[in-house]
Order: C-alpha cells, then structure tokens, then sequence
C-alpha cells in the first residue's frame, strides 16, 4: 500500500498505554472565543482549540471587527466589539463549521445590515431551515439556499420568542439566546432533551443572568435581553469528545491504562463515560473541580480482562453523545453482546451521513452490521480484517476507524486522514503515542 499525507497507515496494537492532556473542547472553544469577540475588553484563553472548525470562529469574529492574537500554541487573546459589530460586505467563511455558522448567525440576526454566511461542501449541504425558523419569529430576514447555506442575514431590531426546539440541538439553542442576549424581552427557548449547557454557562462566565429550569417536562432556559459582556481569563477543558477516541480504543484491550488530565466533564456531556463504564470499562474520575462553571477532572481508564459487553443506546443519551456514536459502533464488532443505537437520527445531517459510513467502513473490514433510519445494530464477538476507509471528508469517521484499525487481523489505510484536524489535529500522533505495538 502507498501512503500520502491524506493517508495514514494504522497498523494493529497490543495494548493502549500512556497519560494525556487532551487540547482544548471545540464546543467551550466556539464559545470563548465567539463571546470574547462580542464583549467588552480583552480576553484570554488557554488550551484554546487547536482544531480548524474553532478558527473558521475565529476568523469570522476577526472579520467582523474583533482582535484575535494568537499568543501561544494553544492560546490567543481576544479583543471584542463591545456588542457591535462591524459591518462586512465580504461573505464569512464557516468551513466546515455547523457550530460556527448557526451561532454566529443568532448572534448577526440583532446586527444592523447584511451579512452573507457560506462554508464547504459539506456545511452546505447542511440543515439551516432550523435557525431560520426562530430567527424568522424574532423578525430576522435570514434567507436560505434551498434550506442550505450560502445563508444571507438581514439582521436587526428583535422581539423576544418563547421556543421549543423540535429536534434537540445545543447550536440552534445557542443560537437563539446569542440573538436574544440582544433583544428586549425574555427569550425562552424550551428542549425535550437537555442538549450541552456550555452557551449557558460561558454567557454567565461572561457576566450575563441566564435561568434554568424544567417546565412542564422540558428542559427551559430563559434569556432577559438586552446585556452586555465583559472579557475573561479561562482555561479550556480537555475535549470529551476528542477523548472519547482514546478511551474506546482504551477499552479494546485488557489491561490497558489510560489517563487524562484536565478533561471536561460537564454532565450533559460526559453520558459518554457512563456507556462505557456499562459496558464494563473500569473508569475513576479524580480531582473534580469547577472552572467558570464548567466540570473539570482527571479521568483513569483501564479495561477488564473479560473484555466488554453490550450496550443499548437510545433516546436522550443517543442525543448527548451524538458526537461519539461513530467510535462507539466502530469498536461495537469487539465487544461480547454488539451495541445496538437507536434514536439518532440526527446522525445522518452531521458533517457527513455518519450511520451510512459507519455501515459502509465497519463493512469494507468484514463486520455484520445490520442499518436503520435511526441508528444501527452491530453485532458483537466479530473478528475485523484492516480495509480501505473512505472518510468522505469527515473528521470524526476518520478517527473512529483509526480506532477500530487497532484490533483488525490487519493493517488499515485511512483516506482523508487529514481532516481529523477539522476538530483534533494532534489526534494520530496521540494515537501512535499511546498504542503499544
Ligand atoms: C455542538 C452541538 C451538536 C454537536 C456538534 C457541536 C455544539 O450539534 O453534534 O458537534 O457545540 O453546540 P447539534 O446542535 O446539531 O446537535
């Protein structure tokens, strides 16, 4: 097999063995930043992310009239509008950032003037009808390209909405409270599935007054607008999601051990470890604290020697662990029961139609997978051959089956390797770091 920098050859290991800081949670990230560019004063942020979607944020912010200096490997100083934005005629560029572009989109819907929004391929193929639709209701013109991006806003004076979202999602609640942040009035915006909480808390760590609480069986979050934000200091939580990879591939070998320093652990998005501690993974979180409101600890990971069990995946937790589906049904074909997920639909509109790659790679190394609208079965007790793997562009599919690679019978090659730095850019040297060969 011939290599190239898109390729990465990931040959078989024998156990996963090592201690790691994980860089930066893109989710925190996004909002530092984006929030540090909107307040008043200069922030600055460490263990910043150093993935490609948290500079397409930056980048945009920087274009809208924010200071962003990159003051370290990891970390930047952000000056902010002071909660104005500079007019720009030129499009803002999300690349391949959903993220980016639904918040930024709740945050120029309060603007004065036009703003243009596109991104890649894939962010254009996207679903952006779900932000028009309460940014319309807020009196936002936000005018679609049949549904998709490239996404022109008319922004200006809003009323404040009570809404609930129809599918859970953290961006589009963001979005909303980032136009309503700007407006007169109480935005509520009301979620059957209590999606991460990091807008919420990142706006209070900011100065503003955000409210929770549950009503009428929903998850109810409310905004009183207009306020204004005032620049931190922050150190960003290591990324759950980026080390949901090391900890699969953790529980792939008996007698593995694997520690994370500093890793975020903010509950409504750390049902990761709650999975895999069902599956049978031994897992103790050391030195819990809280850092501008986020949940911060050290995580040991090692797993059993009877190896691992089954695991159904459904309803609210498919939900909050939408991001680490795809490396959890990678490693599935190793465990003894399969894991069966359900409930996540949402799966097929992410950066890629992630249940179709996962069933389309997990196949190519010789797994029985059986796919579903919503979701998918695979089977346990398999034993994998390496293959070719068609990331089709998207990081986290990339990742995932460098993972699985590492107990197929041979070696894998992983086209596209390099848009793991969409969100982990460090991702295949940490691997290689910590695989025992
Ligand atoms: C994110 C929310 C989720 C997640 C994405 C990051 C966020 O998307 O999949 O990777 O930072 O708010 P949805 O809001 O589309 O569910």
């Amino acid at each position: 097999m011939s290599t190239s920098v898109q390729e990465r050859l990931i040959r078989p290991a024998q156990n996963i063995a090592g201690s790691l800081r994980l860089p930066g949670d893109k989710s925190i990230s996004h909002r530092y930043g984006l929030l540090g560019a909107f307040a008043e004063g200069t922030s600055h942020f460490t263990n910043f992310s150093t993935g490609a979607d948290c500079a397409s944020t930056l980048a945009c912010m920087a274009q809208l009239g924010a200071k962003v200096v990159k003051t370290g490997a990891d970390s930047i100083e952000v000056t902010g509008v002071g909660g104005r934005v500079t007019p720009c005629s030129e499009p803002l560029d999300c690349g391949n950032s959903g993220s980016t572009m639904r918040m930024i989109s709740g945050l120029l819907a309060a603007q004065e003037g036009r703003f243009t929004l596109v991104g890649d391929e894939s962010l254009s193929r996207r679903p952006m009808e779900r932000i028009r639709k309460p940014l319309q209701q807020m009196g936002a013109r936000l005018t679609l390209t049949e549904g998709h991006a490239p996404l022109t806003m008319d922004g200006g004076k809003l009323t404040a909405i009570d809404y609930t979202t129809p599918v859970p999602s953290a961006q589009v609640k963001s979005c909303v409270l980032l136009a309503g942040l700007q407006t007169e009035g109480t935005t509520f915006v009301r979620e059957a599935v209590r999606t991460r909480d990091h807008s919420e808390l990142a706006l209070k760590a900011f100065g503003a007054s955000v409210t929770r609480g549950v009503e009428a069986g929903l998850e109810t979050i409310g905004l009183s607008g207009p306020q204004s934000l005032q620049a931190i200091e922050a150190s960003v939580p290591g990324d759950i999601s980026s080390a949901a990879f090391f900890l699969c591939a953790a529980a792939l070998f008996p007698g593995s051990n694997l520690v994370l320093d500093s890793l975020g652990l903010n509950p409504t998005r750390a049902s990761l470890l709650d999975v895999l501690a069902g599956l049978g993974l031994n897992l103790a979180v050391l030195d819990l604290q809280e850092k501008n409101s986020e949940l911060v600890g050290m995580v040991r990971a090692s797993a059993p020697a009877e190896g691992l069990g089954s695991a159904e995946i459904k309803g609210a937790v498919a939900a909050q662990i939408i991001d680490e589906l795809p490396v959890l049904a990678a490693i599935a074909p190793f465990t003894s029961g399969g894991i069966r997920i359900r409930d996540a639909k949402e799966l097929r509109v992410k950066e890629s139609d992630r249940i179709a790659l996962v069933v389309k790679n997990l196949r190519a190394m010789g797994a029985e997978v059986e796919e579903f609208e919503d979701g998918l079965d695979v089977p346990g007790g398999q034993t994998l051959h390496g293959a070719t793997i068609d990331s089709a562009h998207d990081h986290r599919i990339a990742m995932a089956f460098a993972v699985a690679a590492l107990r197929a019978s041979s070696e894998t090659l992983i086209q596209g390797a390099e848009v793991a730095a969409i969100s982990f850019p460090e991702f295949f040297d940490l691997l290689d770091q910590l695989a025992v060969r």
